[in-house]
């Protein structure tokens, strides 16, 4: 069943004593070809899923394969599904509307947000991910992205590459042919501001890794055959490559490219443009005016569950950015003086940042939010519960709980939304999946003492149904979630 906890309707106040926790229990899940067959006679979705008014989790009904192609250019961990962004998109913001992430990763709320005719604003400290959120809020056209790269193709000498690469780099990609075309993308584009170049720096580092099919020069990526989503460690990938002898094949980088191109121009570019800002979340005060946006949807990063810079290595090298830089620009450096002495040693967590640490670190993210936020706005914040080997710490109701009262935003209310384990990224990823985040908690926030807005839509399913009409493939089902006494606040 899925759990939403209403922290602000009055039928719900609780007695003395009782926790508040609305339960909301559902049905068995019907087979996908039922969905499917009933998607087409405008069903009653909420019935079905007994899941009721706009506080709940409706974008898991959403396909899988929801969202615009510009989405998957390249992967990036702890994204939101896109739906999840389109969902409180649709319904608490109008077109034209400034819809803001202040942790954009790569970018999911922004292109959702112009992609729905709203500005899309993205910010993030990572450079890898502020250059995929810009590339997607602010692309160049096809024709403009084609000629930027005939021109730099045009420019290559392989004779004229004396630039060396890296021991690590080199044993990823083909020496005669692959690398060197890399090495000219590189030197021509990274540094740059030019849109075009951004672009096309962005569509190249989705490409640099990943799996090759059966026939490998078919294969869309350029390294040795690995995983997409993360890079290995440069030491684990070696001995990798020699136990499995893995060849490196002479992929011609700029005819790759090309076809990248080809696919990610396949869906029409968003009707607006957006901004993408590579900088501090705690320093949002300094890009975006008070006030100013009226939705924010964002997820910040849990308790330093994943290493941005690091598993990143080989795309930030492409972008010509410092590894160690990035992940010690990303490290919490927030002292505290909050009193969570009794959640510290409730959560027992040792992960490195330290929960104290995190929740300095998210009251001053929720107050960098509160200043963006209009009167009338919503701020939707995703946090995932961390494990850490016992049980499930609920780290956004308890890093909450620690911060309530010295942020300018309150709870209005919680929507569970329960992952299904396979599509985790740190599945593959063996030695840390004991710390794979199961469930993430939607945090419903509003300014103290303002109400939530009406939602436009008071049948969600309206939502659910227009992105399905979108998208390919079967209607999902809400994966069911017991009870959990302790998901009260
Ligand atoms: C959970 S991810 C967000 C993913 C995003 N929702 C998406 O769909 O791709 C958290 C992001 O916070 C970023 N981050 C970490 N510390 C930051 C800071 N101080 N300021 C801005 N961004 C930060 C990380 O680089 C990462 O991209």
């Amino acid at each position: 069943m899925s759990v939403a906890l209403d922290l602000s309707t009055p039928t719900l106040a609780p007695a003395p004593g009782a926790r508040r926790t609305r339960v909301v229990t559902r049905k068995p899940a019907r087979s996908r070809t039922e969905l499917s067959a009933q998607r087409n006679l405008a069903p009653d979705l909420g019935a079905q899923h007994n899941i009721a008014g706009p506080l709940a989790p409706w974008w898991k009904l959403v396909p899988r394969r929801y969202g615009h192609v510009f989405h998957a250019m390249c992967s990036y961990m702890g994204m939101f599904p896109p739906s999840l962004p389109r969902y409180f998109i649709e319904q608490y913001s109008k077109p034209g509307d400034l819809v803001l992430d202040p942790f954009s990763g790569r970018g999911t709320t922004a292109l959702e947000a112009c992609l729905r005719g709203r500005v899309g604003v993205g910010l993030d400290l990572n450079p890898l991910a502020a250059l995929l959120s810009e590339a997607k809020v602010d692309p160049p056209t096809h024709a403009e992205a084609l000629a930027r790269l005939h021109e730099i193709r045009s420019s290559y000498r392989r004779s004229a590459v004396t630039e060396k690469a890296p021991p690590e780099i080199a044993m990823l990609f083909d020496g005669r042919r692959t690398l060197p075309q890399l090495m000219h993308l590189r030197a021509c584009l990274q540094g740059s501001s030019k849109r075009e170049d951004r672009f096309l720096l962005a569509a190249l580092v989705g490409i640099l890794h990943g799996n090759h099919p059966r026939n490998p020069m078919d294969s869309r990526c350029l390294s040795v055959s690995m995983p997409n989503t993360f890079s290995m460690s440069p030491g684990y990938l070696k001995k990798y490559i020699h136990q499995n002898g893995l060849k490196k094949y002479p992929l011609d980088a700029f005819e790759k490219l090309a076809q990248r191109l080809e696919h990610l121009y396949a869906q029409p570019l968003a009707p607006t443009r957006g901004r993408a800002i590579h900088a501090d979340a705690l320093a949002l005060h300094e890009h975006v005016a008070p006030k100013s946006a009226k939705l924010i949807v964002t997820s910040p990063p849990y308790l330093n569950v994943v290493r941005y810079g690091k598993f990143n290595w080989i795309r930030l090298w492409m972008m010509g950015e410092s590894v160690q830089n990035v992940d010690a620009s990303l490290t919490d450096r927030t002292r505290t003086n909050l009193e969570v002495e009794r959640t510290d040693r409730q959560l027992g967590l040792s992960d490195r940042l330290g929960f104290r640490r995190y929740c300095a670190f998210l009251r001053d993210a929720v107050i960098e939010c509160a200043r963006a936020l209009s009167d009338d706005g919503v701020c939707i914040m995703t946090i995932g519960d961390v494990e850490n080997g016992e049980h499930d710490k609920r780290l956004a109701l308890d890093a909450w709980r620690a911060i309530a009262d010295e942020v300018p935003l309150e709870l209005h209310s919680v929507i569970e939304d329960r992952l299904w384990t396979e599509n985790k990224v740190s599945r593959i990823w063996g030695e840390n999946k004991g710390r794979a985040t199961r469930v993430e908690r939607v945090l419903v926030l509003t300014r103290k003492g303002c109400p939530l807005p009406r939602a436009n839509f008071t049948d969600p399913s309206e939502i659910v149904l227009q992105m399905s009409r979108e998208t390919p493939g079967a209607m999902r089902s809400i994966p069911g979630i017991d009870h959990d006494p302790r998901a009260a606040v």
